[in-house]
C-alpha cells in the first residue's frame, strides 16, 4: 500500500463514517468508475460476484431464462446466473480464449436472455461479432471484465460495450482495494434496479428514494468507505499500470523467437489488451507441454486446461446440479426452467483442445527494458532447442 492509500484511509477513519450514506467516498468512487469507463451510472458493490448477480438481476433475469458463459472463465460467472435462478448454458471459446461468437450463435435456443461476454485475462472478446449476434436475436449483453479492468474494444473500454458490465476489485486485480466490485450501465432503468438490487433498503434514504423504476425486493451489497477510498486511490494509477504491461508484453512478443510449430495469438483488440499476459499456441499438447516447462523457469506461466475453477469441467457444483442453499430454491427443479436444457455431460471439445495447446505466460509487472530483454535472450536459446 502507497502513502496516497495510508492517507485515504486515514481521511475515512479521521471523518468516523463507515457507511456509504454518512460519507463520500463511495459515492465518489461510483463517480470516478463511470466516468473512466465511459458510461452514465455505477453501483459500487462488495465483489465481483456480487456486481454479476446485481446486474442480472437488474436486468431481470431469473427462472425460465438461459445464459451463455464461456468453458474458460472462473466459476463465479455461471454461480451468479444460478444464484438468480436461471440456467448457466456452457458455450466454446476459440483460439483468443474468450467465448467463440460462433458457438454463441448454436448455442441461443428460445430461452436464452443474455449472454456474459468474459474479457479473461484482459484479453476483449469479439464483442463486435457478439453484438451483432445479441441484437439480431434480442439478446441482453452483461460483460464480465472482473479480470479486465480498464481494457478496450475499439476504443470503448471493457464493460460500457454491452447493456451492462461487472468488475472485480478483489486482491488479484490490477488495482484492488482488497475486495470490491461495481455494476455499470448507461442505461437508466438498468442503473436504478441495480441501485434497489444492491441495497434493498435504499428506498429509506431520502437521496436516493427518488427512483422512477419501481422497486423489488433487493438485499445488501453495499460497499463500505474504507475500500472506496483505498479503490479511488488505486484507480488513479490503473492507465499508467495498463501502459506499463503493454509495453513488458510488446518487448515479449517482439523479442521472442518462437520455433516452428508455435505462433502467438493475438487478441479481439491488441491496442485495448490489458497486457497482464501473452499467449503462445502449439500444434499439439506435448509441444505445448515442452513449452511450458522452459517459459516456468522464468515466468508465470499456465496451461489453462489446469486452472481449475477456471474451467467448467471443474465446476463440480453446477454440474453436478446440486442446487442452491435450500431443496426448493433449485434452480434445476424450478418449474419454469424444466424445458432448458443443459449441455453439462457434454466435453466442449474445441475450448478443451485450446486450453491444453495454449501456454499462457503473465507479463511481469515493474520489469524494465533491461532485464526483460535479457531473460527474452535466455528464452530463445533454450525455446530454440523445443
Ligand atoms: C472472470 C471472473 N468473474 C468473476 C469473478 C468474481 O469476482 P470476486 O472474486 O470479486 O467475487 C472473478 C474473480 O476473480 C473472475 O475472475
Amino acid at each position: 500500500m502507497e502513502k496516497k492509500e495510508l492517507n485515504a484511509v486515514e481521511r475515512v477513519l479521521t471523518k468516523g463514517e463507515f457507511f456509504r450514506y454518512g460519507g463520500t467516498e463511495t459515492v465518489k468512487f461510483e463517480e470516478e468508475w463511470a466516468a473512466l469507463i465511459g458510461v452514465k451510472s455505477a453501483v459500487a458493490v462488495t465483489s465481483g460476484t456480487a456486481a454479476l448477480i446485481t446486474c442480472l438481476k437488474a436486468m431481470g433475469i431469473g427462472p425460465g431464462d438461459s445464459v451463455l458463459v464461456p468453458g474458460y472463465t472462473f466459476i463465479a460467472t455461471a454461480l451468479a446466473v444460478t444464484a438468480v435462478g436461471a440456467i448457466p448454458i456452457y458455450t466454446e471459446v476459440d483460439e483468443t480464449l474468450t467465448i467463440c461468437p460462433i458457438d454463441m450463435k448454436h448455442k441461443i435456443e428460445k430461452h436464452t436472455a443474455c449472454i456474459i461476454p468474459v474479457h479473461m485475462q484482459g484479453m476483449p472478446c469479439n464483442m463486435r461479432a457478439i453484438r451483432k449476434v445479441a441484437k439480431a436475436k434480442n439478446i441482453l449483453i452483461l460483460e464480465d471484465c472482473c479480470q479486465a479492468l480498464g481494457g478496450s474494444y475499439g476504443k470503448k473500454r471493457l464493460g460500457s460495450i454491452g447493456d451492462m458490465g461487472a468488475y472485480s476489485f478483489n486482491q488479484y486485480k490490477i488495482v484492488t482495494g482488497g475486495e470490491g466490485g461495481a455494476c455499470v450501465t448507461s442505461k437508466k432503468i438498468y442503473g436504478e434496479r441495480a441501485y434497489m438490487a444492491h441495497d434493498g433498503s435504499c428506498s429509506v434514504w431520502p437521496e436516493t428514494g427518488k427512483m422512477s423504476e419501481a422497486f423489488f425486493c433487493g438485499g445488501n451489497f453495499r460497499f463500505n468507505e474504507i475500500n472506496a477510498a483505498i479503490t479511488r486511490e488505486q484507480i488513479k494509477r490503473l492507465d499508467r499500470i495498463l501502459a506499463a504491461l503493454q509495453q513488458t508484453r510488446a518487448t515479449f512478443l517482439t523479442g521472442i523467437n518462437l520455433p516452428t510449430g508455435f505462433k502467438f495469438i493475438n487478441s479481439n483488440d491488441e491496442k485495448g489488451n490489458c497486457g497482464v499476459c501473452f499467449l503462445i499456441q502449439a500444434e499439439n499438447v506435448d509441444d505445448a507441454k515442452r513449452l511450458e516447462a522452459i517459459m516456468g523457469k522464468h515466468l508465470t506461466v499456465q496451461r489453462p486446461i489446469n486452472s481449475g475453477r477456471h474451467v467448467y469441467s471443474a465446476w463440480g457444483v453446477i454440474n453436478g446440479k446440486v442446487g442452491g442453499h435450500n431443496p426448493a430454491w433449485d434452480c434445476f427443479r424450478h418449474p419454469k426452467n424444466r424445458k432448458i436444457k443443459t449441455n453439462y455431460r457434454r466435453p466442449l471439445r474445441q475450448t478443451d483442445d485450446y486450453l491444453k495447446r495454449t501456454v499462457l505466460c503473465n507479463t511481469p509487472y515493474g520489469w524494465n527494458k533491461r532485464n526483460t530483454g535479457k531473460i527474452i535472450e535466455i528464452i530463445n536459446r533454450q525455446i530454440a532447442k523445443v
